[in-house]
């Protein structure tokens, strides 16, 4: 059976600026990197160089028959030092997004992922004082180069950010399925919400904007008997931050996995097929977090597709899962969901937090020489998106 997309349908592919950029000296991450006894195994170094070779990229893009970008822009290069904002820097985004306009690709920009400069985490981060009003200030500063773009994501995955920093607190380490997590630091939660609120209060005066944030959809199940431990679960780590989203022009759902919970919380699902993230594999998570996603803000508020994808080594796997994670996504488009696009995640095996072994991209990079190899499943997402049909 042939499934058909709309006309106008985005298909694209996303990045993170910290991710691919490489060098973002300024930010807090890299000096976690560079910490004597780090705690994360690998640095982002050079990462894919992308800060100077995003001409290319947008190339890729282009000429696999793609017509979107998902790309962020990096608060730490912006204003390297509080309250002094780089002109440099802007003009270097702006470029992006004009480049982005030339090869008739639509610019989806995240202002955060993930990553804050190096002085706000020293100062206090989210939840000091004047944090939030910082992170007004930055977002004030990008309007004049965000003159004609659609589609802003304010704030990337608020709930991972606010359960890593619960984990940070109590001196955990980073668990290794998303939703496994423990509660996310409510007064990091309350801060992120009412960041994002004044992200969309500046961005209102620009014509034309849709902003919104992307939320990290676990697709939360209860085994027998655990429904209500399931719903709490879910609430705190994932709810919460959807129905934040209920006024928004726009939702952004990522998806990748699934999470079972059971009377005593997640179940290992030590038997399941994993992914090289040690996820289980489950591309139905895509149709599983656009229903939820519709079922909490509901259905006047269309959905982006901002993240969905898979580590793998194996490429034909990747083809795999993104055709039935596609499948489930048009199935809930025929009922009515509104759903406006793809973007998948990656377009480059790129830097994952830490390590560089799980593999997203569609497109391989030469760590050593920066060369861009374009995968086959690179290929044939293209030709899905060409012919808007699956
Ligand atoms: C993040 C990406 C990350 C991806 C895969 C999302 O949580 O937004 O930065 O690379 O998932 O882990």
């Amino acid at each position: 059976m042939t499934t058909t997309f709309p006309d106008g349908f985005l298909w694209g592919a996303a990045t993170s600026a910290h991710q691919v950029e490489g060098n973002n000296t300024s930010s807090d991450l890299w000096a976690v990197e560079n910490a004597p006894d780090p705690i994360v195994p690998e640095r982002s170094g050079d990462a894919c160089d992308s800060y100077h070779r995003w001409p290319e990229d947008l190339d890729v893009v282009r000429d696999l028959g793609l017509n979107s970008y998902r790309f962020s822009i990096e608060w730490a290069r912006v204003e390297p030092t509080p309250g002094r904002t780089s002109r440099a820097q802007l003009a270097h985004y702006r470029r992006m997004i004009e480049g982005c306009f030339e090869r008739g690709l639509t610019p989806v920009v995240t202002l955060h992922h993930f990553t804050t400069p190096a002085w706000f985490r020293a100062a206090g981060g989210w939840t000091a004082e004047g944090g939030v009003s910082r992170f007004r200030d930055y977002v004030r500063s990008l309007l004049p180069i965000l003159d004609g773009v659609e589609w802003v994501c304010t704030i990337n995955e608020p709930n991972m950010l606010a359960m890593i920093s619960a984990m940070l607190k109590r001196g955990e380490r980073h668990e290794n399925v998303a939703g496994a997590m423990p509660p996310p630091d409510q007064d990091v939660a309350d801060a992120l919400i009412g960041a994002h609120r004044a992200a969309r209060e500046e961005l209102a005066g620009l014509p034309g904007v849709r902003s919104g944030w992307t939320v990290a959809n676990q697709n939360f199940q209860a085994a027998a008997g655990a429904e209500e431990q399931t719903a709490q679960w879910s609430h705190s780590r994932e709810d919460q931050f959807l129905d934040v989203a209920e006024d928004d022009d726009f939702i952004g759902v990522q998806a990748y996995t699934r999470v079972v919970i059971g009377l005593d919380g997640p179940q290992d699902p030590e038997s399941a097929r994993k992914t090289l993230t040690g996820w289980e594999f489950y591309p139905e998570a895509l149709e599983g977090a656009v229903r939820h996603t519709a079922r909490r803000v509901g259905t006047a508020v269309p959905i982006l597709v901002t993240e969905n994808g898979i580590a793998t080594a194996d490429d034909a796997e990747r083809v795999e899962y993104t055709r039935t994670a596609l499948t489930g996504l048009a199935r809930a488009m025929a009922d009515g969901i509104d759903v406006r696009g793809y973007l998948h995640w990656s377009l480059l095996d790129n830097y994952e937090w830490g390590s560089w072994t799980p593999t997203f991209g569609l497109v391989s990079v030469d760590r050593e020489t920066f060369t861009r190899t374009i995968k086959p499943s690179a290929r044939w997402y293209g030709e899905v998106a060409r012919s808007g049909r699956l």
